[in-house]
């Protein structure tokens, strides 16, 4: 379980993040969903001890991780946004130094390389330098070198940022097939679909705040499930509309109109309900 208690942080005298509060329960996927600068890297590299905080406690299964940050790194597998591979070594070779470094033995750094590298679909490619493999590729190597030492826990910082949309479904996959084992997850994105689709419990955050944390299910059937997007004849934007009932549709759609769309409510709806903000192009 991942505590964090009224976490702040700033840069230049500048608020990034502002009391943050939240809790994430053994076993679940947790996501922290938000635009571009909103924290969530922050907030993954304070949890880290990548970036120091101002003031705040964190607590990975009762473990004070800023009073024991040895003991509370053991317990934590961190996948970064931006790949940290070494592009001149192969891909075993990153995976080894990755294991001495947290001080396993040998022979277990073999049998875990051995296990995970033919988990996420990549044992082929051991021998093979990391600057001769794709982006989905390199990806899947990160997930294994940070599921090597065995954390109960694994971050996630935009997993699938730049990946094309079927690689980035197999990634999603092994996100789920990784939860099935038992290890927690907390993931940052702003893919709303990735968000919907992972998750058991959502945070939104925007601007250094966490705006509130739910369900999916909860948070769409709040906003109404159905939503009907009209194009008004004097207007440039879409107005949506939010409705509980797909039957309730009807009577809305006039003829004043230029185009109307009828679909399902989305993460990103619940978001501009929330903070008059979208999530994508903020
Ligand atoms: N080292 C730094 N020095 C100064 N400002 C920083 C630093 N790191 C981050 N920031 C600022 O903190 C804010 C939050 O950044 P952060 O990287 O946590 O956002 P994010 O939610 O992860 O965004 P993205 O979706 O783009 O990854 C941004 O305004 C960013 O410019
Ligand atoms: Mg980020």
């Amino acid at each position: 379980m991942i505590v964090i208690n009224n976490l702040n942080k700033s840069y230049n005298n500048v608020k990034i993040l502002k009391n943050i509060s939240l809790k994430v329960e053994s076993g679940e996927i947790f996501s922290l969903l938000g635009p571009n600068g909103a924290g969530k890297t922050t907030i993954i590299r304070i949890i880290n001890g990548l970036t120091k905080r101002d003031s705040g406690n964190i607590y990975i299964d009762n473990i004070d991780i800023f009073k024991s940050p040895q003991k509370g790194k053991s317990l934590i597998g961190l996948i970064p946004q931006s790949v940290n591979l070494d592009i001149d070594l192969s891909v075993e070779e990153n995976l080894i130094i990755h294991g001495l470094l947290f001080s396993m033995k040998f022979k277990e750094i073999k049998s875990q390389i051995e296990e995970l590298l033919k988990y996420v679909g990549m044992y082929e490619k051991r021998g093979e330098k990391v600057k001769n493999l794709s982006g989905g590729m390199r990806r899947r190597v990160l997930i294994a070198r940070a599921l090597l030492h065995k954390p109960k826990i694994l971050f996630l910082d935009e997993p699938t940022v730049g990946l094309d949309p079927s690689i980035r479904r197999k990634i999603w996959w092994l996100v789920k097939k990784i939860q099935s084992k038992g290890t927690t997850i907390f993931l940052t994105t702003h893919y709303i679909e990735e968000a919907e689709f992972l998750s058991d419990r959502v945070g939104f955050i925007d601007n250094g705040e966490i705006i509130e944390i739910n369900t999916p299910k909860n948070f769409i059937k709040r906003t109404g499930e159905w939503a009907l997007d009209i194009l008004e004849t004097d207007r440039e934007d879409f107005k949506t509309l939010f409705f509980k009932d797909k039957n309730e549709i009807q009577p809305f759609i006039t003829d004043n109109f230029n185009k109307i769309n009828i679909r399902r409510v989305n993460l990103e709806d619940v978001f501009v309900k929330l903070t008059g903000r979208k999530v994508k192009n903020a």
